[in-house]
């Protein structure tokens, strides 16, 4: 996306004037799904697809003035609004706005135009990339960029909290914010200790295929599969006084199968995934650190088939993508992201790139009536000012 875009529509929109214009990214996840919110590792990096913005302060105590390009629709609110806009989109200006300023930065009003090109519902943190968009801009325009990367994080994860419905983790935020060229992050979401990992697979790539089936995690299950997690782990506190359990990270395996008749079926096999997850994150790491990537893309499948039918996050067209990828002798492959739609992310040889590629597109379009969508995975630079 070209800078000249956004500043021309924000010239035409407002008063002719320019402000800053900043970015921040979507992302891929390799491994490690729904295990943020359970204290456990991911394992994700930043693409080259994103959100960008331009914003200036407007000397108004505290109007908005904010326009969607890609929507062409215009919403202003007052900040000091206890209920904020309606509109979705707007409600994460609203939400990040009210996020910086509990930080301590002074937001007033502001114009903003903003426009993006990673794919909305596509798995890929659309909505993380406008919060830490939204939140570098701010930190800077007001800020005097005295909040943290890591704040940032946090005001983005509860702008999703308190103004989206959305319970999330931390993963997207800080891919969003963190993210470096070329690097996947290995995070413990507990310590929040990271390390960038160079990611150059020799003769092989990642492709997400985009089922274009809408991935909506407001109001969806997403929450339950929360509050399953946080419900074992409240009875396996119960059985054990005397240790402090806050999340999954903190049981084992052992532990969950004492309270399987207790919690039921459907939160047991929730758990088991989720215990299951944290090993593979791990076990990925040492094979990447051996090159060996036909054992990454073994644990790969096995998250996917994890997602589907124990955590019960993914759907018919997602699960037939993966069979396809099976099928062809693609490395890896499994859903990506919070689930109930999306891409699944794929891991495969760059000699089988192309026929995969083609026979994934032909099959669907068969079945479901049109091809998925191709994406690249280029790993890209976190949240940053561009001009
Ligand atoms: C969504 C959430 C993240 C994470 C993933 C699943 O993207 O925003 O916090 O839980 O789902 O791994």
């Amino acid at each position: 996306m070209e800078i000249d875009f956004v500043r021309s529509r924000f010239i035409k929109h407002f008063d002719g004037k320019t402000g800053n214009v900043y970015a921040s990214p979507g992302r891929i996840n390799l491994i490690g799904e729904h295990t943020d919110y359970n204290g456990g590792y991911v394992f994700p990096g930043a693409v080259d697809k994103g959100i960008m913005a331009e914003m200036r302060a407007n000397g108004t105590e505290d109007t908005v003035m904010a326009y969607a390009i890609d929507l062409k629709d215009r919403v202003d609110f007052k900040l000091s609004d206890p209920d904020g806009p309606k509109a979705s989109w707007a409600r994460y200006i609203y939400g990040i706005s009210k996020e910086m300023q509990k930080l301590g930065v002074p937001v007033k009003g502001f114009n903003i135009a903003f426009a993006g090109d990673v794919p909305l519902g596509a798995g890929m943190s659309s909505s993380a990339a406008m919060e830490s968009c939204f939140a570098c801009g701010l930190n800077d325009i007001f800020g005097e960029n005295k909040v943290s990367q890591w704040d940032m994080v946090l005001a983005g994860q509860a702008t999703e909290h308190n103004y989206c419905g959305v319970k999330c983790g931390i993963m997207d935020q800080f891919a969003s914010v963190f993210g470096k060229a070329g690097c996947l992050m290995r995070l413990d979401c507990r310590s929040r200790e990271f390390e960038y990992f160079p990611f150059k697979p020799d003769g092989y790539r990642l492709v997400l295929l985009d089922s274009v089936v809408k991935h909506q995690l407001a109001g969806s299950p997403y929450n339950d599969r929360r509050n399953s997690c946080e419900n074992v782990v409240k009875h396996i506190q119960a059985k054990h006084p005397e240790g402090k359990f806050e999340t999954l990270r903190d049981c084992t395996w052992e532990q969950l199968d004492e309270v399987r008749a207790e919690v039921g079926e459907e939160d047991y096999k929730r758990a088991k995934f989720v215990l299951g997850e944290k090993d593979r994150v791990l076990g990925v790491c040492d094979a990447l650190n051996e090159g060996d990537y036909e054992k990454v893309g073994e644990l790969m499948y096995k998250t996917h088939e994890g997602l589907s039918k124990d955590y019960e996050v993914s759907c018919e067209e997602l699960d037939f993508l993966n069979d396809v990828a099976k099928e062809c002798g693609v490395t890896g492959s499994r859903i990506m992201g919070g689930g109930f739609g999306g891409c699944t992310i794929n891991l495969v040889r760059n000699d089988l790139y192309k026929q995969f590629v083609a026979t994934a597109k032909q099959k669907f379009n068969e079945k479901y009536g049109h091809e998925p969508k191709v994406y690249d995975v280029v790993i890209g630079d976190g949240s940053r000012r561009l001009c």
